[in-house]
């Protein structure tokens, strides 16, 4: 895979017609018989499966309300909502569920800063990307030195979300890491300011994101090979 660039697919779906429609993809596999668009129009919204724990894509806020979801994966689901003539309804949960879910028609669409990959696209569609995205490092800063890029991480312990490409990577590319998986980004930052991992890899902007609300922790290029 090339992780240099990865292309952020996020947006992806079971329901290829959509694309079709708003996109213009045009894909074999799209079955002449599939009315799932005309369904969601029917039912007045369309579901939007997400893992709230990757800002600036989505992440959980509180205003005067309650918690809710926001980003910038969520202001592209209510424009294809608002597209469609329909609602948007968020449905928070692992990111390692999200494909399942789709699936299963738990959801309609998933927007999750995923990307495509062959084995995702084995069982999804995925629409056309709209972002690219390196991965980095999210590491103490007192490991400053020692950790320089993905290749330092050798005999370290590495924390990644499970059902990442990250994950994927760390497990076949640095064999001798010990590798912790976890379902929930927030769990992963906890473990690395208590000293329990040593670094995670993520999307940069992510791993921006988290560096720049806590502090002790900084970030630097993953150079995973292209
Ligand atoms: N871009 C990575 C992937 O596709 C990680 C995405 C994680 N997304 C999230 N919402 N936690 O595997």
């Amino acid at each position: 895979m090339n992780s240099k660039k990865l292309y952020f697919t996020s947006l992806l779906m079971l329901v290829l017609s959509i694309f079709t429609m708003m996109f213009g993809v045009a894909n074999a596999s799209a079955s002449s018989t599939d009315n799932s668009v005309q369904q969601i129009k029917q039912k007045g919204y369309i579901v939007m499966g997400t893992s709230p724990d990757y800002p600036p894509y989505e992440f959980i806020g509180k205003d005067d309300g309650g918690s809710h979801v926001y980003g910038a994966d969520i202001e592209l689901g209510k424009q294809i909502a608002k597209d469609l003539g329909v609602k948007l309804k968020v449905k928070s949960m692992g990111f390692d569920s999200l494909l399942v879910a789709l699936q299963t028609k738990k959801v309609d669409m998933v927007i999750a800063g995923m990307n495509e990959n062959p084995q995702r696209a084995k069982s999804v569609d995925f629409s056309k990307s709209y972002y690219s995205s390196d991965t980095s490092l999210i590491i103490n800063d007192k490991d400053a030195s020692q950790i320089k890029s993905y290749k330092d991480l050798a005999g370290k312990n590495v924390g990644a979300q499970v059902g990442t490409i990250q994950y994927d990577e760390i497990k076949k590319g640095v064999k001798t890491a010990r590798l912790k998986g976890m379902e929930n980004v927030n769990d992963l930052i906890l473990a690395l300011k208590s000293g329990k991992i040593d670094a995670i890899p993520m999307d940069t902007a992510v791993a921006q994101a988290y560096a720049s609300h806590n502090t002790g922790l900084k970030i630097i290029d993953a150079k995973m090979k292209g």
